[in-house]
Parts: structure tokens; sequence; C-alpha cells
């Protein structure tokens, strides 16, 4: 029963949320950019992909697009392949050019949510540097404890078809091997061994944590707590983010 009402107070809530997020007035008059910030396996994938079906803007993830490049044995794959199979980060110039490039698409006019970009002062000054009076910027931390992370970076399962995330542990499929959403075949990432991702988790805090300060000093950063259900985290960013408009 206590489930139930909680599950209908969600429902209500978020109902209001969506509403109110997807007020026409600001969308339409500038381009929105939302940057998810956070450590390895913090949710930012399986956040952006609910927020960029709500908001109806393209998610984009940096991490997912060296994956692709890697898959099709393109040049670029093959210069970030040894960088993420070793946990490390992919030079700042590979990553600026592919970026650069895939917002620059007619489908980012209106805006883009970004994930697992920028991942050092330099990347987010670059990118500073290239925006526009007309953009709105609003950067989400989803923070998460180092101890949560392991777990479920052990535990992640993503859709070779359709990119859909899992985990063994907090929200298995229901079907082994098998994706929900396509039936597509469910693989791990060769980065998610555990001494891969403590060596994630060493280059987060030392080139990726320093921008919670550096956007938050810019006023524009909102934390949310990671921690919670994915259900719940969506909810707060939603809420955090028709605040912001
Ligand atoms: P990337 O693909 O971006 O990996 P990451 O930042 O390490 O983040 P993850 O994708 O591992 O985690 P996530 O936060 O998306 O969490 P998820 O939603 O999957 O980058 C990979 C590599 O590419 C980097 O190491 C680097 O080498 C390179 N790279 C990429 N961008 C770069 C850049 N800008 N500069 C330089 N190099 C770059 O969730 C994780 C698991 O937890 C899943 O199983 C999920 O089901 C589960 N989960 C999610 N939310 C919850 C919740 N609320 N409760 C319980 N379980 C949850
Ligand atoms: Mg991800």
């Amino acid at each position: 029963m206590k489930t139930l009402i909680f599950g209908l107070c969600l429902f209500v809530t978020t109902l209001g949320t969506v509403v109110l997020a997807q007020e026409p007035s600001s969308m339409e008059t500038h381009q929105q950019v939302i940057i998810l910030l956070g450590p390895p396996g913090s949710g930012k994938g399986t956040q952006a992909v609910r927020m960029s079906k709500q908001l109806e803007i393209p998610h984009i993830s940096t991490g997912d697009l060296f994956r692709e490049n890697m898959s099709k044995n393109t040049e670029l794959g093959q210069k970030a392949k040894s960088f993420i199979n070793e946990g490390k980060l992919v030079p700042d110039s590979l990553v600026l050019d592919m970026l650069f490039d895939r917002v620059s698409l007619p489908d980012c006019k209106k805006g883009y949510l970004l994930d697992g970009f920028p991942r050092t002062l330099a990347q987010a000054e670059a990118f500073n540097g290239q925006l526009t009076p007309a953009t709105k910027l609003v950067v989400f931390n989803l923070d998460v404890p180092d101890d949560i992370i392991i777990k479920r970076a052990e535990g992640r399962l993503t859709c070779k078809d359709c990119g859909a995330i899992y985990n063994r542990y907090f929200s298995p499929p229901s079907k082994e091997g098998i994706c929900d959403k396509c039936g597509g075949e469910l693989f791990q990432r060769s980065d998610d061994k555990a001494e891969v991702v403590q060596e994630r988790l060493r280059v987060y805090h030392e080139q990726t944590k320093p921008l919670i300060a550096y956007y938050a000093e810019k006023g524009i950063l909102q934390n949310i707590d990671g921690t919670k259900s994915p259900d719940e985290v969506f909810l707060n960013l939603m809420q955090k983010f028709s605040r912001t408009r």
C-alpha cells in the first residue's frame, strides 16, 4: 500500500514537473544546453536517455561516440582505444574535434544534453569559448560515493543494439543476457573490470572533480543526490531543471 501511494505521488509530481519543463516559451527562444557531470557509473547515461527523451533534445555521450568509433575500427576509434581500456582520459584534442563536429549538426540547434563532457578544465574552457549569448547552460552534478560506484560498474550490462543500460544487481533484464527493449545481446563494457574502474575513479578525482567548483563559481551548478533510485533521481533532475527556466 505504502509503495502504491509513493508510486502514485511520484507519478503525479513527475507529470507536473514534466508539463512545467515542457512549457514552450524558453526552449524556443534560446539554445538549451545541459551538462551531466558525475563520476563513472554515477548514472549519467541512465538519466541522459530519460531527459533527452523528455525534453526532445539529443543526448551526446563522448564515451558512446568513442565506443561507436572503436566498434567501427575508425582512425579515431583506434587512437582512443588504449586510453579507454586503461581507464585514462582520451587526449583533449581528439575529444574536442569530435565534440564540436557533433554539436554543429542541425539536430543540436534547439539544444542538447552532454553526458561525459567536459571532463577536464581545458575541455570546459574550450567549450565555453564557443558558446553564444543565445545558449543557456545548466550543469547537474550527480553525487555518488566511490563504494557504490564500484558495485554499479561491476554489475552494468549494456545492449549492443539500442544502448539500453541494465545492472545485474539493481535493475536486471527479465531474461538473462537479453535486452527487454529490443531483444539485443547485453555485454559488459571492457572498461568495467575492477582494476580499470579504480583507475577511472582516480582520474575522475584528479581531473574531472575540479569542474564542480568551476561551474559552481559560475552559478550554474545544481547538485543531485545520485544514490536514490533512478526514478527519484530523474524526478529531482526535472524539478531542478524546471526551476532554472
Ligand atoms: P563514459 O562512457 O563517459 O564513461 P563514464 O563517465 O566513466 O561513465 P559511465 O558510462 O561508466 O557511467 P554513467 O555515469 O553513464 O552511469 P550509467 O548510467 O551507465 O567514458 C568512457 C571512457 O571514454 C572514459 O573513461 C574516457 O577514457 C573516454 N572519454 C569519454 N569522454 C571523454 C572526455 N570528455 N574526455 C576524455 N576522455 C573521455 O550507470 C552505471 C550503472 O549503474 C548501470 O548499471 C545502471 O543501471 C546503474 N545505475 C544508474 N543509476 C542508478 C541508480 N540511481 N541506482 C542504482 N543503479 C543505478
Ligand atoms: Mg555512460
